[in-house]
């Protein structure tokens, strides 16, 4: 696909902080609140090494100095230990971003002696059970043997667990799994309604109860951990009344390049219609960051519309999320359904509501689980 060229860069834009290398969508874990596009079983053709090593360096270039490796599973990819090196050789530091299936002794002496600075773990409960069940694999065992390889290894614990309806009611237990393993940070991520989560909406979303208790347990293990296992506790934007300034801005912090070289301002940003995004077979990364259309689209404050052009937080959270206001207002353009000035926010804490009922325990469709056959099935990005 050729980049189509805005007429010319943003005036504030400076270079990317972060680059996202989705090295694959492949993944042995089938979970249900998977980020990646629904759609994912449509990319077949994936970056070369060459390729990846071409983009690592154009990004450097750029000015890039953090590069996070993640999937899908990105240790599917045999040649995930050269990318690495070839990374830590250009000074980034380099993050893994792991589900820790496929983590070997081999594999994480190799990935240390090429320079790994880091490795994030997810978890999916406390327990063998629901974490099995959510993930429809059996790794529960093989993630508590990961977890302990990174502990050998001399990295930081990192354990990222996704949070949702049929898990937040362990979030103590999960802690507790986390200071047993004595993480030194535990990310209690709720969901976002993105992606395959968003297709098991009414499955995943906790109602306010639950969230509430589960906030005062983080709390109160938070004072008694006195800082030894840093506690994140992420509210799902659906129980905000303000927008997050997603991704810290379009185009601003984060360059993320997907598995068949699509270079995306956000991971899932391929779903907005209107918008063609450059792909670095064709494109060197410089003239995707500053020159394209899909990066300057939604840069600065210029495109906005009421209400968020007269708002006077506008530069805070610069309209919020362009992903949830097509998925929740089918205009990328629109303000964040999230934020209470935006005219379609009734629609959303309907949404919430409907989870507060007692009959929101039994959805009228399945769980669906991410699967290759499913994301045909289903044939849409989200
Ligand atoms: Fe795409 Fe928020 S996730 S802009």
């Amino acid at each position: 696909m050729n980049a189509q060229r805005a007429p010319a860069p943003h005036p504030e834009t400076g270079p990317p902080f972060w680059l996202l290398a989705e090295l694959t969508y492949q993944c042995p874990l089938h979970c249900a609140f998977c980020y990646n596009p629904v759609d994912f079983a449509r990319v077949e053709d994936e970056l070369s090494t060459e390729d990846w090593l071409r983009v690592l360096r154009q990004g450097r270039e750029l000015g890039a100095v953090q590069c996070g490796f993640s999937g899908g599973e990105p240790l599917q990819r045999r040649d995930l230990e050269t990318l690495v090196a070839e990374a830590h050789r250009l000074g980034y530091y380099t993050n893994l971003i792991t589900s820790g299936i496929g983590l070997n002794e081999r594999r994480i002496a190799d990935l240390k002696a090429a320079g790994l600075d880091h490795i994030q773990l997810s978890f999916q409960d406390s327990t063998r059970e629901v974490n099995d069940f959510l993930s429809s694999t059996r790794t529960f065992d093989l993630k508590r043997k990961a977890a302990a390889l990174i502990k050998q290894h001399g990295y930081e614990m990192v354990l990222n667990c996704v949070i949702h309806r049929l898990n937040i009611d362990h979030v103590e237990a999960i802690i507790e799994m986390a200071v047993a393993m004595e993480a030194d940070y535990l990310e209690l991520a709720n969901t976002q309604y993105y992606a395959w989560a968003h297709v098991n909406r009414e499955h995943l979303l906790p109602t306010r109860e639950q969230l509430a208790r589960a906030e005062a347990v983080t709390v109160r293990w938070r004072e008694r951990l006195e800082g030894r296992t840093r506690l994140i506790f992420v509210v799902p934007d659906y129980y905000e009344t303000r927008p997050k300034k997603c991704m810290n801005g379009w185009g601003n912090v984060f360059l993320t390049i997907a598995p068949d070289g699509a270079a995306l301002p956000c991971h899932t940003a391929r779903m907005l219609p209107g918008l063609a995004f450059p792909n670095v077979r064709d494109l060197d990364l410089r003239a995707i960051w500053y020159d394209s259309e899909g990066f300057n689209r939604f840069r600065g404050t210029d495109w906005m519309q009421e209400p968020c052009r007269s708002c006077p937080e506008k530069e805070k959270d610069l309209g919020g999320c362009r992903c949830q206001a097509w998925m929740l207002a089918q205009d990328p353009a629109a303000a964040d359904p999230v934020c209470a000035k935006s005219p379609r926010h009734g629609e959303l804490r309907a949404v919430v509501e409907r989870a507060q009922a007692p009959q929101a325990g039994v959805p009228a469709q399945p769980l669906v689980f991410r699967g290759r056959r499913e994301s045909k099935a289903l044939g849409r990005p989200f």
